[in-house]
């Protein structure tokens, strides 16, 4: 009923709006990193390579967390769809491994099959999972639970950044014991900042919603970013084929010259994640090749950012300034705030888009 959606409505809007708080419990309440320590009992220092194995929008979280493992704790990882790995075939003297699956529900049937396969092989398993009564909790080695609550909207929202959260402190957990203890209190201390950070996303809701409206009516969207934004433009992609079945295409924005750029046209709006940092030049100069070729950009960027695209960018969604390594967690919101308001304007249920599962328990 209406009072379980707290007064939004739609679950999905609700389940948007709780990100501050759930990132909040996930660093307080339920103290993620003391958790951590406390349930794996695994020296990270004597692996070698990270097998992460997920589905949907749980994949794309792995995206990100691939970069943070490497970037923090300095340890490779391998990214893999669940519906891919259980058939990959095996290697012969595979390095050390460890295998983290990350499932909302706990109850995707690719990623259960991997689990079966690396379990097969004796690689250590750990599961991130929101549902804590799950056949992914309860047959992995080790399990961390999300604590985001229930999810009911189809689409994640919530789970995600909570994966994201889950995930970046299991990355400091390592840095501190593979010894890069800097970088794990720098990580942290970003971290530290996210409740307050997308409470202020949030609050660009009536913004994102005058957005929303030009995309309304397009049949196709492109969003581009680099680095550990890209897994975030195939996110935002993503969310916008679940809920308002709008063709959408995410992609490397390095790659656009290798064929997407053939599809820019005015009736194509593009979103570029394109917040300032490192590769801020890099996106700066992609966006004007595709405004050179007539697109219209939506830039997602803080102010200073969108400032420096002013020129060629006709609209914005903003996100604060923040450590570039948590800007995948805060550009989350944005792209979910638009993927829902392009599906209300088009008269869309969003909590129940046609076609979709909450979650996939059948090959
Ligand atoms: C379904 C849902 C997605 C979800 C995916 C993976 O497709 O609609 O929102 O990301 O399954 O689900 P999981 O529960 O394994 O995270």
């Amino acid at each position: 009923g209406a009072a379980d959606k707290g007064g939004f409505p739609h679950f999905m809007l609700k389940e948007i709006h709780e990100q501050p708080s759930v990132s909040a419990v996930i660093q307080h309440r339920y103290a993620v990193e003391a958790l951590i320590a406390e349930s794996i009992d695994v020296d990270f220092r004597h692996v070698d390579r990270l097998r992460l194995i997920a589905c949907g929008t749980s994949y794309y979280a792995c995206m990100v967390a691939k970069r943070w493992f490497a970037e923090v704790a300095g340890i490779a990882a391998d990214v893999e769809l669940g519906s891919e790995y259980r058939y990959a075939p095996d290697i012969t003297n595979p390095p050390r491994e460890f295998a983290v699956l990350v499932s909302q529900s706990g109850e995707t049937a690719d990623t259960l099959a991997s689990l079966e396969k690396l379990k097969s092989q004796r690689i250590g398993t750990l599961g991130i999972v929101n549902q804590q009564v799950s056949t992914l909790a309860r047959e992995a080695d080790y399990f961390l639970p999300l604590l985001a609550g229930p999810e009911i909207g189809v689409a994640s929202t919530k789970a995600f950044t909570a994966q994201l959260m889950v995930l970046a402190h299991l990355a400091a957990h390592m840095a501190e014991q593979r010894g890069y203890r800097l970088a794990a209190t720098r990580f942290r201390s970003a971290l530290a900042k996210v409740p307050k950070l997308l409470s202020a996303v949030l609050h660009n809701e009536a913004a994102i919603i005058a957005v929303a409206e030009r995309f309304s009516q397009a049949t196709s969207a492109l969003f581009v970013g680099r680095g550990a934004l890209y897994p975030l433009a195939l996110e935002g992609a993503l969310k916008m084929k679940e809920i308002s079945y709008i063709h959408a295409e995410g992609y490397a924005a390095g790659e656009l010259k290798h064929g997407p750029i053939a599809l820019v046209d005015e009736n194509t709006p593009v979103v570029a994640l394109a917040p300032s940092g490192e590769l801020f030049a890099k996106v700066a100069s992609n966006i004007r090749e595709i405004a050179a070729r007539n697109g219209r950009i939506t830039i997602l960027g803080d102010r200073r950012a969108i400032l420096a695209m002013s020129d060629v960018a006709s609209h914005a969604l903003t996100m604060p300034i923040t450590d570039e390594l948590i800007q995948p967690i805060v550009a989350a919101i944005p792209l979910q705030f638009l993927a829902y308001h392009v599906a209300v304007s088009r008269g869309y249920d969003v909590d129940r888009p046609r076609n979709l599962a909450k979650s996939v328990t059948v090959e």
